[in-house]
């Protein structure tokens, strides 16, 4: 590992905040494959513990500490963020005012320090839970009744709206994404409720049963991470006047149930076993869509998913077994 001091400044750096977790990790790696590794600067509140963050330069940094965010940018001469650091869905209900001070002040630091430093293009994600019980659960459109009924949507939302606002009153090119439920195998989720769909892999491959903690005809979107990384990088290299959405574009691939995801595993280990049992975390499912309309994203910039399933399936053992 690189550490920030040795680094030196290049006119289109290239700055992810939260680079340790699911998404950063492998966002991380294709921006480092594209740009270069010393011109994608990493941070995180953690210093990496996994071999697979380790590559490139790494800063330590509480996007919470607007003076340290802006000291970075300033050293590094950075021109586009990336920022993914936030509480996802169950770690939000049970810390919601933390969830709130880092999702909604983190988010609100980002803005204002771009807007003041004049950053060229910011990403950030959004989710399917700015959507809740007054939305159409099917083919959920990009326009529709939002009523977030957790505290995790709540600041999605806000912050979807502070986006639109940046970029009305200021210019400020920020681009999001509402990701569903992100599925892949270099790096692991924490503290979401699709992260189910995840960890039903890693106890297959180990030949362990898995007690899924969502009911077995929960359907929720998902999306593989090799789709979810394209999308972003898509989106954040389009033309900005193709852009009619300056809120999140809804995306999608799949939806499917924790009952189907388990029979698609077993195609590939029979005697796998999984069981169901309900926690906290079915309440969140139950409020958010089954399935989202991307029209708006494929008609703006092209979006189109790859991997359905099954593909997914495969792909998913294939490289959860090297
Ligand atoms: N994957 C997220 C979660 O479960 C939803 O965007 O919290």
């Amino acid at each position: 590992m690189t550490f920030a001091k040795e680094f030196m400044p290049n006119p289109t750096n290239i700055l992810i905040i939260g680079a340790n977790g699911q998404l950063g990790t492998e966002l991380s790696f294709e921006l480092q494959k594209m740009h270069g590794y010393d011109h994608v600067i990493k941070t995180d509140l953690y210093l990496p513990r996994h071999k697979v963050n380790q590559e490139g330069v790494f800063c330590q940094l509480d996007v919470l500490d607007k003076d340290g965010l802006i000291e970075i940018i300033k050293r590094h001469n950075i021109k586009i963020i990336y920022h993914l650091a936030a509480l996802l869905s169950a770690s939000c209900e049970k810390k919601p005012l933390q969830g709130w001070q880092l999702n909604m002040d983190g988010l609100l630091n980002v803005l204002e320090v771009s807007h003041a430093l004049k950053i060229n293009r910011v990403f950030w994600p959004s989710s399917i839970a700015v959507f809740g019980p007054g939305s159409p659960k099917e083919n959920t459109p990009q326009h529709c009744t939002k009523d977030p009924a957790t505290v995790y949507g709540i600041t999605k939302l806000a912050g979807e709206r502070w986006c639109e606002y940046y970029f009305a009153k200021y210019g400020l090119d920020i681009r999001s994404i509402r990701y569903p439920g992100i599925i892949g195998y270099k790096s692991m989720p924490g503290g979401g409720t699709t992260d189910y769909a995840v960890d039903i892999f890693h106890k297959a491959i180990h030949h362990e049963p898995y007690e899924c903690f969502l009911s077995e005809n929960s359907y929720l979107p998902m999306m593989y991470m090799s789709d979810a990384i394209r999308a972003t990088l898509q989106l954040m290299e389009s033309d900005p006047q193709k852009l009619s959405v300056r809120s999140s574009y809804n995306i999608s691939a799949m939806s499917f149930s924790p009952s189907e995801i388990y029979h698609e595993i077993k195609k590939h280990f029979p005697d796998f076993l999984c069981t169901f049992k309900p926690d906290f975390r079915q309440q969140l499912a139950d409020s958010w869509p089954k399935s989202i309309d991307d029209s708006i994203a494929r008609r703006d910039w092209n979006w189109k998913h790859e991997f359905d399933l099954e593909k997914m399936v495969a792909d998913m053992i294939l490289n959860l077994r090297v």
